[in-house]
């Protein structure tokens, strides 16, 4: 591996060494722990997110807008509500196998960055490469945008009709992509708080809509569940559509996978989290879709652009504007995962040399990525303002799971080139096996069945990497220019390189 400080520095215990966080410090300087800036002078991102951050970035970034959205897509896809709830059940096992099979590879790899990490190590820089390209310039940013587009759309809604008023959806989506922004550069402790409220504040608005359905079953409400399966659609094409519908509202189960090093006894609270997260996500989103199918029809469902909001109408009647203003929290919510996790990819891959040096520079003050964040807030922004939410949705599904297909893969290639690796938890076999055949399905399907030029344009994006890693990661090429941009950054930001002091 030719690339700068390529080597994953690992100890004998396995703990990832960004040798600034306080464990590793701690073994640096003879066992004087030295758990801040404030005492040791030293720049760098720490071990502060505990189990309770944990299980919030996962829940929190998961719940987002999906589960109310998707439900009318999936229905449509798949054509029943029997065949519809087999799929959003089927999304979640996939993701419970996805994350277990991260399980494994968090404590076989303790180190932060997720996919990108684990591709690199398992299979050599140029894979990881094409990941960091494609997930920072693109996937990255494209959650960002849609998240926050899809907050704007709900937080108007109560107020104004959303179509009417395009460009201030856009307006506030922006604005809001820059305030959690600036929550994150300000504190790591304030941005996993926000995470905390946020994912209680969605998982009690769940439940008002499972409490909400059983007791309209209790009143007998069971018409539209009971038919079942008729009318299923049973096409290759449109059953892997609708778990790209599905599959987005469970999408988040990977990230704290991408903040490994920042997690406090990550051997214990990533997969404790992890544990907890899955199931708990999965069963809310499928009692959610069944409550739904109490009070409204599917083909209401396949009609609103909001079933949340429909469904609020109907059960809360005078209080129905809880239901917006829950699904405004929620996306909240989850934008705060994504820019929080995604800046730390940058991060990540900016250390191992596979991005631009000023990604990896930590606000002085403040212990964090203040320049990753940034850069995701600007792409982000452009994003949001030249896309909308369904091309963003369906561009995503697409890469990711080329990316998670090949990501599963790693864990098997581990057992044979770290066998010695402690593996608390070890993933039965079957396991990545059923996630990569259907990583493979979600990929080649719906190109099969209904060829669109998007995918030749994201497979290009992927490749494309590929001409910017000759000469800039194989030959270290600096682009013109580069080093006055990352010194006029670092000025103006007050930011270091990680490891540095400022004595
Ligand atoms: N599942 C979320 C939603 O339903 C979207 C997750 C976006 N991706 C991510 N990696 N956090 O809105």
């Amino acid at each position: 591996m030719e690339n700068r400080g390529f080597e994953f520095k690992t100890d004998v215990q396995g703990i990832g060494t960004l040798s600034v966080d306080p464990e590793n410090r701690k073994r640096s300087n003879g066992g004087k722990q030295t758990a801040s800036m404030a005492e040791d002078g030293s720049v760098g991102l720490k071990r502060q997110v505990g189990l309770l951050g944990s299980i919030a970035l996962i829940v929190g970034s998961m719940i987002g807008s999906g589960i109310f959205v998707s439900p009318g897509g999936l229905l449509a896809k798949t054509g029943s509500v029997g065949l519809s709830l087999c799929v959003w059940a089927a999304c979640g096992l996939l993701s419970i196998f996805g994350s277990l099979v991260y399980v494994e590879l968090g404590t076989v790899v303790p180190n932060s960055g997720g996919e990108y990490t684990y591709l690199s190590k398992a299979f050599g820089p140029i894979p990881g490469f094409l990941y960091a390209w494609t997930s920072i310039s693109l996937l990255k940013p494209c959650e960002t945008a849609t998240i926050c587009l899809a907050f704007a759309k709900y937080a108007v809604d109560p107020f104004v009709d959303v179509n009417a008023v395009p460009g201030a959806v856009k307006l506030i989506g922006i604005a809001t992509i820059f305030f959690i922004t600036f929550i994150n550069i300000a504190s790591v402790k304030v941005a996993t708080r926000v995470q905390i409220f946020f994912t209680i504040a969605k998982l009690l608005a769940i439940a008002v809509i499972i409490v909400g359905g059983i007791y309209s079953m209790a009143k007998g409400k069971t018409q539209y569940l009971q038919t079942g399966f008729e009318g299923s659609v049973w096409s290759f094409g449109s059953i892997a559509a609708a778990f790209y519908s599905g599959l987005w509202a469970y999408d988040g189960w990977n990230q704290l996978n991408l903040i490994v090093e920042e997690v406090k006894n990550p051997y214990r609270n990533v997969p404790t989290a992890i544990f907890i997260g899955l199931p708990l996500v999965t069963f809310c989103y499928i009692l959610t879709n069944v409550a739904f199918l109490t009070l409204l029809s599917p083909q209401e469902i396949i009609n609103s652009p909001s079933v949340g909001n429909l469904y609020g109408d109907r059960l809360l009647g005078p209080a129905s504007f809880i239901m917006p203003l829950s699904v405004a929290f929620s996306t909240f919510g989850a934008a705060n995962g994504i820019l929080f996790t995604s800046s730390r990819l940058c991060f990540v891959a900016s250390r191992e040399g596979h991005s631009v040096d000023f990604m990896s520079f930590i606000d002085a003050k403040r212990n964090t990525p203040s320049l990753a964040l940034i850069y995701n807030a600007i792409v982000g922004s452009i994003l949001a303002i030249s896309l909308d939410i369904e091309n963003l949705i369906g561009f995503f599904g697409f890469s990711a799971w080329i990316f998670y297909g090949a990501t599963v893969a790693a864990v098997i290639r581990f057992r044979y080139t770290l066998p010695e690796a402690p593996r608390p938890f070890k993933v039965p076999l079957f396991v990545p096996i059923v996630v990569l055949i259907m990583a493979v399905f979600l990929v080649v399907a719906p190109v099969v069945q209904e060829p669109q030029i998007e995918y030749v344009y994201a497979g290009s994006f992927i490749l494309f990497g590929l001409v910017l890693y000759v000469p800039f990661v194989h030959y270290k090429l600096v682009i013109p220019g580069m080093r006055s941009i990352t010194k006029f950054l670092q000025i103006l930001f007050q930011a270091l390189p990680p490891e540095s002091s400022i004595e």
